[in-house]
């Protein structure tokens, strides 16, 4: 089975990087270009908000405490992290006075005066535990007050130039706007990822000041200072330049977007998952699919959802939170926070709501939808049917149309069937109620009362066959042609459709 995001590498990397550490994530401010109601932050990319991302992605690294700046949106990014990340403490920055302030607000607020600081804009989805723990590496083995995550990039426009010495030391990160021509020529950029001696940061941070074109303080300025004041400055080069893209815009975001599913997709396929169409099928960092199973186009596999070995789903599917079992198949159909057994098959066209749970090689098939319904091991829901509050039993058979009527205007009931039993098409059965192991209802029966096992349930109002109807109510239409050829047919030959039938049987009244 693989995750999109390895699960296991958290520990690894942590037993890598051991020294005390504290983490600082840059979140609070609005991300204006967003134009949205929402926090920069909390936008959503594939499973987690971008703030989810990076928290993610420090997670490894963060042997000490993880605070979080928060500003724009304060109270949306607190509510947010309680629920992602319950250990970070959050630091609030009233006034968004630049990256440089935030980071200095937050190291006021955890009190850190000494080891290593992390400090990561809380913008930068793309960006692996892998490698802020070789930029921790980097730092710690080149004994440098501070090590700088650069990317050389296609497009650097927006983004603070790495400004290197003539024997190629960084010597100071220029923002665009201040740049000079020269500068801005330069393809190697600043991811906004950094480590700092804490002792040494917290000098430089007081001696920022607003002379720039936004008039805030520059977390950037800090490497000139430090270089200035003689200390060494390294850097590490992300080996994937997209890890340093941060999303400033919705075309940004989608831009992410497309570049995560592609590195999800490209993992999966590589650990066994066949995809007949990667670029339309949308995994969630937090799924996983096991091998051989097969994605069809066009599918969304999202939150907690889980595709064992061998499972089919797709084309046109979405699965949010959803267990789907070894060898089952769900087709071109929508899940939530359901359970299909192993074996099992779904749809196409099915709507399974949460609490759905299908035992193996159980079938909820065209049309069909469920909410708080389990299947046993077998059952059947071919067609066309609502099945909402119900448990069907091992083996048991509902037929085309079947109605669970849960809801009596205020309350919601349940349906039990028993095993083996079979629901004649078109029954409703009126909740609460049961239908015995073996038994059957008759086709068209509304279900009042229970059924006891190996009986029939049947409640029909007899039918009444007028002969000779259409000839005399019909005259001259098609079907009098028609029944006046059949009258003719069956006086030459055999018996017609006399056939005596018991109005109560259920007759071949079911489907399969
Ligand atoms: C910043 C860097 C730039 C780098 C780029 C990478 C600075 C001055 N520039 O630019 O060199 O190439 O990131 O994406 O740092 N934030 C706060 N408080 C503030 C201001 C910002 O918490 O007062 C947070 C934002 O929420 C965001 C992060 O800091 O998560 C970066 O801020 P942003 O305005 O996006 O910086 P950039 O202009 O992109
Ligand atoms: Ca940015």
């Amino acid at each position: 089975m693989c995750r999109g995001a390895p699960a296991g590498a958290g520990q690894r990397e942590r037993a890598a990087v051991n020294s005390t550490r504290t983490v600082i994530v840059l979140a609070a401010g609005e991300g204006k270009r967003m134009k949205s109601s929402l926090p920069k932050v909390l936008h959503p990319v594939l499973g987690r908000t971008l703030l989810g991302h990076v928290l993610a992605a420090a997670e490894p690294a963060g042997a000490g405490t993880t605070a979080v700046v928060v500003g724009h949106g304060a109270d949306q990014v607190r509510a947010h992290l309680a629920e992602v990340a319950p250990d970070a403490t959050t630091v609030l920055q009233a006034q968004q006075r630049g990256t440089g302030h935030a980071a200095r607000v937050a190291m006021e607020a955890t009190g850190t005066a000494t080891g290593t600081v992390l400090v990561i804009n809380g913008d930068v989805p793309l960006l692996r535990a892998r490698t802020l723990v070789n930029l921790i590496e980097t730092h710690e083995a080149g004994g440098a007050a501070a090590t700088v995550l650069t990317a050389e990039v296609a497009d650097p426009t927006g983004l603070g130039r790495i400004v290197r010495d003539a024997a190629g030391g960084v010597e100071a990160i220029v923002e665009e706007r201040d740049a000079t021509a020269a500068q801005r020529a330069i393809v190697e950029i600043n991811a906004g990822v950094y480590v700092f001696d804490a002792a040494l940061l917290g000098v430089a941070l007081t001696k920022l000041n607003t002379q720039n074109a936004q008039g805030e303080e520059y977390l950037t300025d800090v490497i000139r200072l430090l270089v200035d004041a003689g200390h060494p400055v390294g850097a590490h080069r992300a080996a994937d330049a997209t890890e340093a893209l941060g999303a400033n815009d919705r075309a940004e975001l989608a831009t992410l977007r497309a570049l995560l599913r592609d590195r999800i997709n490209g993992d999966l396929m590589r650990s066994g998952v066949t995809m007949i169409d990667p670029t339309t099928t949308w995994v969630d960092v937090t799924v996983s699919v096991g091998r051989d199973a097969v994605i069809e186009p066009n599918t969304q596999l999202r939150g907690a959802t889980v595709v064992g070995e061998g499972a089919l789903v797709g084309p046109d599917t979405t699965l949010l939170d959803t267990t789907v079992g070894d060898g089952a198949s769900v087709v071109r159909s929508h899940a939530l926070g359901a359970e299909v057994g192993p074996g099992a098959s779904v749809g196409p066209f099915a709507y399974l709501r949460p609490g759905t749970r299908l035992a193996r090689k159980a079938k909820v098939g065209t049309f069909v939808e469920t909410k708080n319904a389990s299947l046993g091991e077998g059952a059947k829901i071919p067609h066309l049917t609502y099945a909402g509050d119900a448990t069907v039993g091992a083996g048991a058979n509902v037929g085309a149309g079947v109605i669970f009527a849960n809801y009596d205007g205020v309350r919601k009931h349940q349906t039990v069937i028993g095993e083996s039993a079979f629901i004649g098409c078109d029954s409703t059965l009126v909740a609460p109620v049961e239908v015995g192991a073996g038994a059957y209802v008759g086709a068209g029966t509304t279900v009042v009362k229970p059924v006891p096992p190996g009986a029939l349930g049947v409640a029909r109002t007899p039918q009444r066959t007028v002969d000779g109807w259409v000839e005399r109510k019909r005259p001259g239409t098609r079907s009098a042609a028609a029944a006046a050829a059949a009258a003719g047919e069956s006086v030459a030959g055999h018996a017609g459709a006399g056939g005596e039938r018991s109005p109560e049987g259920p007759g071949d009244t079911a489907t399969e």
